[in-house]
């Protein structure tokens, strides 16, 4: 069922009766589309302690490709981006509510503001507090703010390793994006794509559980950025996904992840070049609360959503399946970070793809030049979330920063950015697609 309120919200009566009974005030997200591809307005460039991002290449340059007529002096600026790599002590953390406090009001419905932090350094117990103090800082403002506006947290050391995800988040693309703090660093080799708007042109993916929901959306997304797509489904999907793979001008692959011979199944039907992004999107639940809970029910979840990623990852880096560059996107969720009544078997296997990522992501770029990421979706509009009784929909809906839920293509774009060429020191990082949920912040 679509999400009638946020129209009800907008409108004048709506307005009213939202704000008198206060009730959640969502506004309609500015989302990707080819006719309006940016956020179109001024980026307020602010500076909180002595940058560490200056000189050639260094964040004005970077700013300036992001596609916004950048600023010091906007009054009513779409995006603001304070630089706070200069915070070393609790003292300079008073810049950054000076430079904030006066223009905060002023940005645009759902506009921008990215807070830029330093490394911490564990050697300097003044420069950590101030530098952590910014993940507290940016969680709250995100709270707060409304209007459909986000707030991220982005932790470099290096602007130039940063230009995709900078002009990621300064997009309508990130617009389910909120409340959290992604690091910049090490990872992989990071390369500037030959055409920004077809970053993935030359590249193979493969997309798990791709003939409807989440996984459909990202071998779209990924496909509108010049990828070949391999759509992977099981054969019971088989009609749905062969319209998919038809539409998107790519090949299916009815296959259950979960068969033993899935890796080398999938090496089979790889390109003689090999894979460059591989998405781990299927995912099933089967709820009951542990004491209900038969063991089928268990091992089902586990085998799916964790041990098939597992395998299927093990397979393609051991047969060098995966190319110099590529790109391993899973797929959490936030009731693996929150955990969730009724879901043990769900949350146990979505944590441990978390984990499985930080655990790789490391030994992935060193010894295959492969990053390894998850996104972790809150509540997306998809037919699992059709089916969850009204009220507990309701609740999903409206407990996060931006009052509504996010749809498959928001998971798609982050998906994106992940899989991106120029992403390759974005390693090791679940990120959250959920609006800053209230659950599991
Ligand atoms: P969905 O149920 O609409 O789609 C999942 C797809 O995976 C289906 O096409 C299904 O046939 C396929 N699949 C299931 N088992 C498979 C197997 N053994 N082999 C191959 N394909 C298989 O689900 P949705 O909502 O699109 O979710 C996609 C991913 O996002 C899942 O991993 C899910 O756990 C995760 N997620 C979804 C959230 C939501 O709110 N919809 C929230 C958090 C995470």
């Amino acid at each position: 069922m679509a999400d009638r309120y946020v129209g009800f919200a907008a409108t004048g009566p709506g307005r009213f009766l939202t704000r008198r009974l206060g009730l959640p005030q969502p506004v309609a997200l500015r989302r990707w589309s080819a006719e309006q591809p940016s956020l179109d307005g001024e980026l307020l460039h602010l500076t909180a302690g002595k940058s560490a991002l200056e000189g050639p290449g260094g964040l004005a340059e970077v700013l300036g490709g992001a596609g916004l007529t950048v600023g010091v002096d906007s009054e009513r600026p779409v995006a603001v981006v304070l630089d706070a790599t200069g915070v070393t002590g609790v003292d300079t953390l008073a810049e950054v509510h000076a430079a904030l406090h006066p223009v905060v009001r002023s940005v645009a419905d759902s506009g921008r503001v990215i807070v830029l932090g330093a490394p911490l350094d564990p050697a300097d117990h003044h420069q950590a507090a101030a530098q952590q103090a910014l993940e507290g800082f940016t969680r709250s403002l995100g709270k707060e703010i409304g209007r459909g506006r986000t707030v991220t947290l982005l932790r470099l050391a290096d602007a130039g390793a940063a230009e995709s995800t900078l002009r990621f988040l300064l997009s309508p693309k990130s617009a389910y994006v909120s409340g959290q703090v992604i690091e910049i660093g090490g990872g992989a080799e990071v390369t500037a794509p030959a055409d920004w708007a077809l970053p993935l042109a030359g590249r193979t993916a493969l997309v798990t559980g791709a003939a409807r929901g989440i996984g459909e959306a990202v071998a779209a997304t990924l496909a509108r950025d010049g990828a070949r797509v391999l759509c992977l489904d099981v054969p019971g999907a088989a009609a749905e996904l062969d319209a998919v793979a038809g539409r998107l001008g790519g090949t299916a692959l009815a296959l259950d992840i979960t068969s033993p011979d899935a890796g080398a199944r999938i090496l089979e039907a790889l390109p003689s070049d090999g894979l460059d992004i591989l998405v781990h999107n299927a995912g099933i639940t089967r709820d009951r609360r542990l004491a209900n809970m038969a063991a089928q029910r268990w091992s089902s979840v586990l085998d799916v959503n964790l041990a098939s990623v597992l395998r299927t990852t093990d397979a393609l880096l051991a047969a060098g399946g995966l190319r110099t560059g590529g790109r391993i996107v899973a797929t959490a969720s936030i009731a693996g970070i929150a955990g969730n009544a009724g879901q043990t078997n769900y949350a146990a296997s979505k944590a441990g793809v978390a984990g499985l990522v930080r655990a790789l992501a490391p030994r992935a770029a060193s010894g295959h030049g492969v990053t390894v990421n998850a996104v972790a979706p809150g509540f997306i509009e998809t037919k699992m979330t059709a089916a969850v009784p009204l009220f507990i929909r309701e609740a999903g809906r409206r407990m996060n920063s931006l009052g509504q839920g996010g749809l498959p293509a928001d998971v798609a774009e982050t998906t994106a950015w992940l899989a991106h060429p120029a992403s390759g020191a974005v390693n090791g990082q679940v990120v959250r697609v959920c609006g800053q949920s209230l659950l599991g912040a």
